[in-house]
């Protein structure tokens, strides 16, 4: 059987993703796909119970190597219990973030390193990488303001400083430009015009899969 398409969205907080995100699952199960949506953290039970310690507000006193470690933990059952299989049936599974926001959080704002944050991850996702990622972009200033507006109460890493949220924007520009996998995409724009782009985006990504 022909494998399945794995693709992720990635993004600082606040950029709309997960608005995005919805319109994406919309048009692809229109398509007549078999599309599986997942997150991380998250996306089963056992990573489900570890999302709950990671976003916690009340866990002050994690490390930056306990939360790294724990994200890549969440991912290896997450990849084993259900992207995996999924693939292997065929599937296309679309990912709300994935390996670059690890790269992007824990490499660059918490300054453990990309080099470390790969190696770990490696043992995480070894055979797992997305056939294509769609990273939205935005200026942190923005997602700042977005994050402000649209939430009552905010998760552990929401509650991070700006310093915090600029190095993670530089990591995934870092990643934007050395990856031929990942797609940029402006997300300063309107929800319609973020939304064109993304369609056209992965309309061009879906061609490729389906003429292999
Ligand atoms: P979530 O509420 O799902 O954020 P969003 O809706 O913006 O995607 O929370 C996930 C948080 O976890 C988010 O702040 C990014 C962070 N994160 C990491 O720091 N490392 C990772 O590997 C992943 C997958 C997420």
């Amino acid at each position: 059987m022909k494998r399945g398409l794995f693709l992720t969205l990635e993004g600082v907080d606040g950029c709309g993703k997960s608005t995005q995100l919805a319109f994406l699952t919309e048009y692809l199960k229109q398509k007549g796909l078999d599309v599986l949506l997942t997150r991380e953290p998250g996306g089963c039970a056992i990573p489900e119970q570890v999302r709950q310690i990671l976003l916690n507000p009340e866990n002050r006193e994690m490390s930056a190597e306990t939360e790294m470690l724990l994200y890549a933990a969440a991912r290896a059952q997450h990849i084993a219990e259900k992207i995996l299989p999924a693939l292997e049936a065929g599937r296309v599974v679309l990912c709300d973030r994935y390996l670059d926001s690890s790269i992007a959080y824990q490499g660059y704002g918490r300054g453990l390193g990309e080099q470390r944050v790969r190696q770990i991850n490696w043992y995480a996702q070894e055979h797992c990488m997305p056939d294509a990622t769609f990273l939205f972009l935005l200026e942190v200033e923005r997602s700042f303001e977005r994050i402000r507006q649209g939430r009552q109460s905010t998760d552990r890493l929401e509650q991070e400083g700006r310093g915090f949220f600029e190095r993670v924007d530089d990591g995934f520009h870092a990643l934007a430009e050395r990856e031929t996998r990942i797609r940029v995409i402006d997300a300063a724009r309107s929800v319609e015009q973020v939304w064109a782009e993304l369609r056209q985006k992965a309309d061009e990504v879906l061609e490729q899969w389906q003429d292999i």
